[in-house]
């Protein structure tokens, strides 16, 4: 796809100015389709320029059809109704809430407020774009955007857009690589993938880092530089808007839910693209090759070494990987774990780089005491959908440190499930760690082995 910064935003004034600017429009709008040496052709006689004119007048409409296709998929049932009906509807699900203005729109950035004009007494929305709803303390720190939707008499516009944009927050957990995938990452491209790059992102809660970590994602969804509304304090007028993001599931994709056909097989591509990785199938990768998640701070593995030498002993060529810095780079690290066949880490949102693995790899989880569900749920069920083969060692309580400090007959070992929050995270999250048994963990890499050795996934 061609990536030119196609900015179509200008001032309204004179009738001239939007002559030319739409002979431009023309120009950006087509530049994928017809060339300058045809551009030039139809631009010189008076007839073809009459042409010209139909053309744009049809393309401009052709866009708005597609828009409405586009937006129409975004919701379903009686929320799609209701868009139909009124040009403004929202989806509200257990873990996320989308809104979606199909008809023109006006966005104050100075307020964060989204005038939707229709002929109806005004009803106000008030919702923050973050999927994650049911963490009401979370969310406290999203800045929240309000919709008003009627009759409403907004401010004039200062900038004119041709495309719709996309409002979403990078607040919540931003830091920690799970939740900006799958709270985030993995949304935007639900929400945004099939409107081919002509989406304009408005970033609220604004991190730098963020972008710039996902800088190679976000430039692929979107063509356009993300606005940051806290430093445009201005009025925009958009064909449509879309505001806070679809979730399908923790790490996951749902093709039969809206917008419908979006598959994990298509995501993995996607980052496959982005990150221009090299393997896509673990056959590629001649020689077993191992990376180890090395934790530094809590679930760390206390034998390490004799994990280590344990893995070369069985033929491995292993690669440690201490977390923080050198994961955060994912330009880097993408391709880096795309080289392996088998990934082993502790339950954490390391973990979540499973999406970069070739299919076929093998994903080892460690499973902590207290820590089962989460790790299915979160990582290993995801795993599977994504075409990596999924193995959990759940240890036993004599490898946790955790027996030490609560003793045998503790609850917090014979009966985990018992055990809430805050003392279930104090202690299965940040005060457990683990020596393994090498004995048992040897099943399991041997196991893992015998998969990636002949990968007939
Ligand atoms: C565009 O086409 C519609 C009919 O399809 C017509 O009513 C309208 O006046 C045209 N607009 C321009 C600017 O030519
Ligand atoms: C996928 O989405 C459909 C439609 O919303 C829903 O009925 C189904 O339960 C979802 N499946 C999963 C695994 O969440
Ligand atoms: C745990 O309980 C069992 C039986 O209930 C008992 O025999 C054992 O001594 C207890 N162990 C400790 C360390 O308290």
């Amino acid at each position: 796809m061609e990536k030119e910064p196609r900015k179509l935003v200008f001032r309204s004034t004179t009738v001239i100015f939007l002559l030319i600017l739409s002979l431009i429009y023309f120009d950006l709008y087509w530049a994928n389709v017809i060339s300058f040496d045809q551009w030039k052709k139809y631009c010189s006689n008076s007839e073809t320029i009459f042409n010209n004119r139909k053309i744009i007048n049809e393309t401009l409409e052709e866009n708005q059809n597609s828009l409405d296709f586009l937006f129409s998929g975004l919701l379903a049932g009686e929320d799609q109704s209701k868009l139909k009906a009124t040009g403004f509807a929202c989806n509200t699900a257990v873990y996320s809430v989308h809104c979606v203005a199909k008809q023109p729109v006006r966005i104050d950035t100075r307020t964060m407020t989204v005038y939707v004009p229709a002929d109806l007494p005004v009803q106000e929305t008030v919702m923050k774009p973050y999927a994650r709803q049911e963490d009401h303390n979370l969310l406290k720190i999203v800045t929240p955007v309000k919709i008003l939707h009627g009759n409403t008499t907004p401010p004039v516009c200062q900038y004119n857009h041709e495309i719709p944009a996309v409002i979403f927050s990078s607040s919540g957990f931003v830091g920690n690589v799970f939740h900006e995938i799958n709270e985030i990452i993995i949304p935007l491209y639900i929400t945004t993938k099939n409107f081919q790059s002509r989406v304009l992102f408005i970033l609220e809660d604004y991190k730098p880092s963020f972008l710039s970590k996902y800088s190679k994602v976000i430039s692929r969804l979107s063509s356009y530089e993300v606005m940051n509304p806290a430093a445009d304090q201005s009025v925009h007028c958009f064909p449509g808007t879309v505001i806070g993001l679809k979730f399908h599931g923790h790490l996951s994709l749902n093709s039969s839910d809206v917008p419908k056909g979006h598959k994990m097989h298509d995501l993995r591509l996607f980052l496959r693209q982005a990150y221009n990785l090299k393997f896509s199938h673990v056959s590629q990768i001649k020689r077993p090759t191992l990376m180890l998640l090395s934790r530094r701070t809590t679930r760390r593995f206390l034998n390490e070494d004799e994990m280590v030498a344990l893995m070369e002993e069985l033929g491995f060529r292993v690669i440690v990987v201490a977390r923080a810095k050198a994961i955060s780079n994912l330009n880097i690290f993408a391709n880096m774990i795309n080289s392996c066949n088998v990934f082993v880490a502790a339950h954490g949102a390391g973990l979540t780089n499973e999406l970069f693995l070739p299919d076929g790899a093998v994903m080892v989880q460690v499973d902590l005491i207290g820590l089962e569900w989460a790790g299915a749920t979160y990582y290993g069920n995801p795993a599977r959908a994504m075409g990596v083969h999924y193995l959990r060692y759940q240890i036993e309580p004599e490898e946790s440190s955790l027996l030490k400090i609560f003793g045998r007959n503790h609850t917090v070992i014979t009966d985990p499930r018992s055990i809430h929050d805050p003392l279930g995270k104090e202690a299965y999250l940040n005060g457990q760690n683990v020596r393994i048994n090498l004995a048992r963990f040897r099943e399991t890499l041997v196991e893992a082995l015998s998969l990636v050795g002949d990968s007939t996934l």
